[in-house]
């Protein structure tokens, strides 16, 4: 059980809370390292659907720790780098989707964490940003690139280069979020990992897949990967199930086979 990071089971789904509000849930070494066993364990776990992943207090994430960077050696800042960027793409090759409930602040590493998520949900209190240069640095758990790739390079610079905050509302219009929430934004993540729960979980595993491991393939590789992939589903019986439950007009009753 770790003081960082408290994981609740709901059925097939998990929440992980960050546990560390007195310094609004920055990530200091023990907080990257409990997320990557969280992972571990989550890829080892077959009844696992998906999981929910929010911060305790008024913040997601306010960021890496800056009391734990700051008289870092270029050499441990690359190490600390590192160990962030392993951990966001651990979140993405993950069999199960991750859903950043994005509570409060996602700021430079919280945003980062999120945006390594697979889905990222905004609440009214909402408040992501790379502001990495007020600090003499850049974002260095993988800021400059997926927000890159998520939002485009015009707007990635505009926040990269500034550190100005966006709201949930700019969040989702920019595409760095897919959703804004007015009410208790946990309850609406754990509605949407209820409806992931629901589908068969090879697929779900397998869009996941399609999608981050050819974001950067030029279409006809991507195509050849979707279309591996898209094969392989007719291996599972999860395929059998859910077409034959259309075809009889009754509730589909996916195994994960
Ligand atoms: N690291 C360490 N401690 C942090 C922190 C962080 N990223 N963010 C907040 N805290 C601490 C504060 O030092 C403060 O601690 P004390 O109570 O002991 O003084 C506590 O959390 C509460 O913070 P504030 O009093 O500042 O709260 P606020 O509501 O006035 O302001 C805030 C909130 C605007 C988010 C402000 O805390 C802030 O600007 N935080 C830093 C955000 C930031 O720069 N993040 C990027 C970090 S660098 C990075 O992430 C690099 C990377 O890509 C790897």
């Amino acid at each position: 059980m770790s003081d960082v990071l408290r994981i609740e089971r709901q059925g097939p789904i998990e929440i992980w809370t960050i546990t560390r509000p007195k310094a609004l849930n920055a990530l200091n070494a023990a907080v990257i390292d409990a997320l990557t066993e969280a992972a571990i364990a989550a890829d080892a776990d077959a009844d696992l659907r998906a999981i929910v992943l929010t911060g305790e207090g008024k913040a997601f994430v306010a960021g890496a720790d800056i009391a734990a960077m700051q008289s870092l050696t270029p050499a441990e800042a690359g190490a600390f780098a590192a160990k962030g960027q392993a951990m966001g793409e651990r979140f993405e090759r993950l069999g199960v989707p991750v859903i950043a409930a994005v509570n409060g602040f996602a700021l430079g590493g919280g945003c980062e964490l999120a945006m390594s998520c697979d889905i990222v949900i905004a609440g009214a209190r909402a408040k992501f940003g790379q502001p990495e240069v007020n600090l003499g640095v850049i974002p260095g758990f993988g800021g400059t690139q997926r927000l890159a790739r998520r939002v485009g390079a015009t707007k990635a610079l505009d926040l990269c280069l500034t550190g100005r905050f966006v709201g949930a509302e700019e969040a989702v219009s920019m595409g760095l979020a897919a959703r804004r929430v007015e009410g208790d934004v946990v309850e609406e993540a754990l509605a949407i990992a209820r409806t992931i729960a629901a589908k068969g979980p090879v697929a779900v595993s397998y869009a996941k897949r399609a999608i981050h491991e050819n974001a950067d393939a030029d279409l006809s590789t991507g195509l050849a990967a979707e279309r591996n992939l898209f094969a392989l589903c007719f291996a599972t019986s999860d395929q059998s199930e859910g077409m034959t439950a259309f075809l009889e007009k009754r509730a589909a009753e996916f195994t994960g086979a």
